[in-house]
């Protein structure tokens, strides 16, 4: 189903530290038709995608290995990436070179040995996701100052592919959770003018709530009162559980309707990814919130939700959308607007117990980047079970 693009043009915040192997959704899957490439940007990579004729998608690095043009430009043919420039045909699943049309008998150049950069992909809930490895390592290696002018031969150019990088090596794509075989789904998105630290802060932030999401049918600010909540660890984030959730927001009041005990859990997990789910015996809904980074500075929400609830009453889903996009503008415009004070890179406040989950953020972040420098295993920095307490 075709998403909704709202793009952000503003000044930004200032760049941040990325994650590097790990998935990121890099496009709707619907915005790649028939043998049609389309371009996107993910952590600063340009990345050229397609569908090849067995219906699997692809992903590679918008450059041609040989002098850099990107092959956006160029052709596919359902099977080959074709460069504008000199006509070289990639495999782009693999990103292997398949011919070059200037080699003559003379040549002992065998193209096979010449890789572009392709970067596994796989498709879940309308998503093309892609999995970005480190640079240096992989498929993804780090440009030299001479790499781009290399004398022309196999070794220079060949980039085997590493075994270990292979899909079914890789940790399982993400996805929005689903509890039934029938069900609906939705899907937004909004450009965010800020570096993935603020917008992911911003994803987990519980005070803004009353403020930025002021409606008649949502919350007011007379609706503050004191929350407690309570976190666990869990691996590469943390969850929050509660058995009677807040009583003053609309998914909540919905699932009312159906008169048993409603359960939900908030799970963050780095990256990026926010899950929600609620359960109210049969009946639940899912959702799952990314904040991407597209460059350093820049970055992209995505709410993806599913859900069995309402399954035949009609119209469900247009009004579901159109909240959830109120509900995103909101938060879009609030980080226009915060990204017109970052500019100027200010000083800025953690404070506790509001703040803590964006405390931990900065900390699994951290401990992550910290282990894939030290190739040690990854320290929590929660320790155990802990409740919060705090105004929203
Ligand atoms: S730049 Fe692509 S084939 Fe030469
Ligand atoms: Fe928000």
């Amino acid at each position: 189903m075709p998403g909704e693009v709202t793009r952000a043009a503003a000044p930004s915040a200032p760049a941040t530290a990325l994650i590097y192997d790990d998935w990121y959704p890099a496009i709707r899957a619907s915005e790649i038709r028939g043998k049609q490439m389309a371009k996107a940007m993910l952590l600063g990579i340009p990345l050229v995608l397609g569908r090849k004729s067995d219906g699997r998608y692809f992903a590679m690095r918008n450059s041609c290995p040989h002098r850099g043009i990107p092959l956006s430009y160029g052709w596919f043919d359902g099977q080959q990436v074709t460069c504008k420039y000199h006509g070289w045909s990639f495999e782009p699943a693999s990103g292997q070179c398949r011919e070059i049309p200037s080699l003559t008998q003379q040549d002992s150049l065998d193209p096979c040995k010449i890789h572009a950069t392709a970067f596994p992909c796989e498709e879940r809930d309308g998503h093309v996701w892609v999995y970005v490895p480190q640079r240096g390592k992989g498929r993804l290696p780090r440009p030299s100052p001479t790499e781009g002018l290399e004398r022309g031969t196999q070794d220079s150019y060949s980039r085997p592919r590493d075994p270990e990088r292979d899909a079914s090596h890789l940790p399982p794509v993400p996805e929005v959770p689903k509890f039934s075989r029938r069900f609906k789904s939705a899907y937004l998105t909004a450009d965010l003018p800020c570096n993935i630290d603020h917008g992911i802060i911003g994803l987990m932030d519980p005070a803004h709530g009353p403020f930025v999401h002021q409606s008649w049918w949502w919350r007011s600010r007379a609706s503050i009162h004191e929350k407690e909540k309570h976190f666990e660890p869990i691996e590469q984030g943390f969850r929050m559980t509660a058995h009677q959730p807040s009583a003053n927001s609309a998914p909540y009041k919905l699932l009312g309707v159906y008169g048993q005990p409603i359960t939900t859990t908030i799970d963050f997990v780095l990256p990026n990814r926010r899950y929600e789910v609620i359960r109210c015996g049969e009946k639940w809904f899912a959702s799952l919130t990314t904040v991407t980074p597209t460059t350093e500075n820049h970055c992209r929400i995505d709410v993806c939700a599913a859900w069995n609830v309402f399954l035949n009453v009609p119209l469900v889903t247009p009004i579901a959308k159109f909240f959830g996009r109120r509900f995103v503008r909101q938060d879009q415009l609030t980080m226009i607007q915060q990204a017109e004070g970052l500019q100027y890179n200010p000083r800025l406040m953690l404070i506790d117990d509001a703040d803590r989950p964006a405390r931990w953020y900065f900390e699994l972040k951290q401990a992550r980047l910290e282990s894939q420098a030290t190739g040690k295993p990854m320290r929590h920095p929660i320790n155990g079970p802990v409740t919060l307490h705090w105004r929203s």
